[in-house]
């Protein structure tokens, strides 16, 4: 499981001369981010100043982490690359394949019961092709990374939208479809649309009750899930060196949560503290003696509207606690307002269950300061109201926190201790009574709260907030709770009141664990076979897609999605999960959680075919069988949430030859382009409100589709009256190759074959 030592030292070997000549190139002092892009370029040294939110720019990662469930897709297609060994530092993380429901042991059991099948294929086909393997229980993949893989002034991709936790330790982490991780395993370069940066200056200093997750929660009410789209998020200042490193990870973790490219901190003592804790003294050595290289320059975080397309300030010493939702992570109440807001919305105040950890907030520091909260509890006789659940970040986390006694003060009042692994995070949750849909109220420390997102059940009510903010209302069980100023009832019939959370930052005792559970891979993978059954439900070969080709006419309206449409709306998670490596199996789920935007009903639009109501993908295979195109519209925002580029092959797959949306969600659309599909929007928004249920489609000028012009689309309405309207892209040349050639997969095969 080391890091690659040599590499980093690589990384910073080249970084002053290339960073000095972007410098004199750009004309202007950098951002860190500017810093770190311009490192990474595959063309070495900048020769051009690069236009953020314009340019498109070949990168040179320095690793990839995939996570199991986008994995098997990812690797089914890297196996179809033509490759011996991936080209760069790549590790396999399993934990989203495993049920939170009994406790740790036995559902990692179950799990390996349930999934052995995939688990020996990510691990044959990992030490076939030099990849590093963490098995099934090591963690959650962010939070493994971070200990083991992050490094200051680093850039990474990973196959899940959550990479950007990576940021904690001043990397550039970015989530991006399988296909993506694919063509860097492969050697070949990484393309990404120049990013647009904002600046987010921290002042003050955390006390009390605030947390590194509310900064968060307070950027996302500000930004909403869309306002970083398109954008890296830079923190600076004396209130973000205040931040542990996992604080830090917390805050570019759901950066994600704002649409944001990804979002990184400067080198500071934090990071140096968290490194030596981790084991990794080397690399805080080598960070040091370039640590000026691995912050912004002065003269950028003094001026930031100067050098940065958006400021926004927060001062730390009045920041309050927050609870962020029900069903969207940008929704905030402040702690302590919450009574009238939930009457008024109709949010049962009820809570029943807390829930502590993800990849957002598992770390040591995590726990211990939740912990404290539940040893007050525990010391002033109170009974938790909720239900409590944990899963620990990563084994040495677990291993560290069982052995400093704080899992055992979770115990004291009957969490139950889950898998280091997603569990309720991504829908892996067996909850009792889930089915019955009850409206209901959960508040956990992760990211996301989509509907249906934890337990499959639309009603229940998801709040995010920080650990010790879970900790405290899953032991009053009310929603309006605010510890800083109610009491509550003891065993005793006493009053009590909670001091304020405590933590450490680190253990002080180090970090220990026994088995990592890392698994590293053959020296030489030639020998390894690689197993697919041909009759396996969860796994199977692809074939490549045939180009959809420049003429798409009297193609079919398959859903006009209404409102929110998120990758889990497209491609759902859940149980689910157990087909992502089987696209005809998984495609059984395409859009059936996207809103028909004629009906209001999910999973119920009209096959024009027959004038009939059916399922999304049924209709969709239907239309496939009869050789007819289908089109599928969207709102704002199409594709946010996950990188899973599912949500693009699915569609694909069934048919599909274009999405036309409001706007996109950044790896969606590049998912996408990927798949050698349409990703359209539309020029005049309002257009969207011509369409209707019985449409047609022709495409007028695809033969002519080219960088930059607008391509015009005939709707066809069912009484043959037609609308003309423009259609806006951003394909550049190499993307409109992937669409002519099929796939971006194709073209790698054809230029390979070469
Ligand atoms: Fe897993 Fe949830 Fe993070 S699914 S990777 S814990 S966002």
């Amino acid at each position: 499981m080391a890091f690659d030592i040599e590499m980093i030292k690589g990384v910073y070997g080249r970084m002053a001369e290339r960073v000095d000549a972007a410098k004199s190139i750009v004309g202007k002092p950098l951002t860190l981010a500017e810093k770190i892009l311009y490192n990474h370029l595959w063309d070495e040294k900048a020769t051009t100043a690069f236009e953020r939110g314009k340019d498109y720019v070949d990168f040179a990662p320095d690793r990839i982490a995939c996570q199991d469930a986008t994995a098997q897709m990812a690797l089914l297609q890297f196996m179809q690359a033509g490759k011996s060994k991936v080209a760069v530092p790549t590790t396999v993380h399993c934990d989203h394949l495993i049920q939170a429901k009994i406790g740790a042991d036995k559902d990692l059991q179950a799990a390996l019961n349930n999934s052995s099948e995939v688990f020996n294929f990510l691990a044959s086909v990992s030490n076939k092709y030099g990849i590093g393997f963490w098995k099934p229980g090591a963690g959650i993949i962010h939070q493994v990374v971070l200990e083991n893989y992050a490094f200051p002034g680093g850039m990474m991709i990973g196959t899940d939208s959550h990479t950007v936790n990576a940021g904690g330790l001043g990397m550039i982490a970015i989530g991006v479809g399988g296909a993506d991780a694919v063509d860097v395993m492969a050697g070949m370069a990484w393309e990404l649309k120049f990013p647009k940066l904002i600046g987010v200056k921290l002042t003050g200093k955390l006390s009390g009750w605030s947390a590194p997750k509310d900064v968060i929660l307070k950027v996302a009410g500000i930004l909403t899930v869309k306002g970083g789209t398109g954008c890296i998020v830079e923190y600076f200042g004396e209130g973000a060196k205040s931040l542990s490193a996992t604080g830090k990870g917390t805050i570019c973790n759901m950066g994600a949560e704002i649409g944001a490219t990804t979002s990184t901190f400067g080198y500071d003592a934090s990071m140096e503290r968290y490194l030596r804790s981790t084991d990794r003294n080397e690399i805080a050595d080598e960070a040091n003696k370039i640590a000026s290289y691995l912050t912004g320059d002065d003269e950028v975080y003094a001026n930031p509207e100067k050098y940065f397309d958006q400021v926004i300030e927060i001062n730390l010493s009045e920041l309050k606690p927050h609870l962020n939702g029900p069903f969207t992570p940008d929704l905030t109440t402040v702690v302590g307002e919450m009574t009238e807001k939930a009457t008024k919305n109709d949010w049962p105040l009820k809570v029943e269950w807390g829930l502590i950890g993800s990849c957002t907030n598992s770390s040591y520091e995590d726990l211990s300061r939740a912990a404290s909260v539940a040893k007050q509890a525990v010391d002033k006789g109170l009974v938790a109201k909720a239900e409590f659940g944990i899963n620990p970040g990563s084994e040495q986390v677990r291993y560290t926190a069982d052995r400093d006694g704080l899992l055992k003060i979770f115990e004291d009042l009957d969490a139950k201790i889950f898998t280091n692994a997603c569990g309720p995070c991504i829908g892996q949750w067996d909850r009792e009574g889930a089915s019955k849909q009850e409206k209901n109220t959960i508040i956990h420390s992760f990211n996301r709260n989509f509907s249906k997102r934890a337990d499959g059940n639309p009603n229940t009510h998801a709040f995010v907030a920080s650990p010790e903010m879970v900790a405290a209302i899953a032991i009053a069980g009310r929603l309006d709770f605010n510890p800083m100023t109610d009491t509550l009832i003891n065993k005793n019939g006493e009053e009590v009141t909670f001091d304020e959370p405590t933590g450490l930052e680190l253990p002080p005792k180090g970090f220990a664990v026994e088995d990592a559970g890392y698994e590293a891979p053959y020296e030489d993978g030639s020998g390894v076979s690689v197993i697919v059954k041909p009759d396996s439900d969860r796994l199977q070969l692809l074939t490549p897609f045939e180009p959809i080709g420049n003429s798409i006419t009297n193609a079919k309206l398959l859903i006009k999605a209404f409102g929110k449409c998120t990758t889990d709306h497209i491609s759902m998670a859940g149980p689910w999960l157990r087909y992502r490596g089987h696209l005809d199996n998984i495609s059984n789920n395409c859009l059936i959680g996207a809103v028909n935007a004629f009906n209001k009903e999910t999973n119920s639009v009209k096959n024009q075919l027959t004038g009939e109501y059916g399922p999304v993908p049924d209709t969709a295979r239907a239309y496939k069988a009869a050789g007819v195109k289908s089109i599928v519209i969207g709102d704002h925002n199409y594709g946010e949430g996950s990188s899973r580029e599912h949500a693009a092959m699915e569609p694909r797959h069934l048919g599909v030859a274009a999405v036309i949306v409001k706007s996109f969600a950044r790896i969606h659309e590049t998912n996408l382009k990927k798949q050698g599909m349409l990703g359209l929007t539309f020029a005049n928004e309002t257009d969207y409100d011509l369409i209707q249920e019985n449409d047609s489609f022709n495409f007028i000028d695809l033969n002519e589709f080219a960088p930059g012009k607008q391509l015009t689309l005939e709707i066809v309405h069912e009484n043959g009256n037609k609308d003309t309207i423009k259609l806006n892209h951003t394909y550049n040349q190499g993307q409109i190759a992937w669409y002519n050639e099929g796939s971006a997969l194709n073209l790698i095969k054809k230029e390979n074959a070469c």
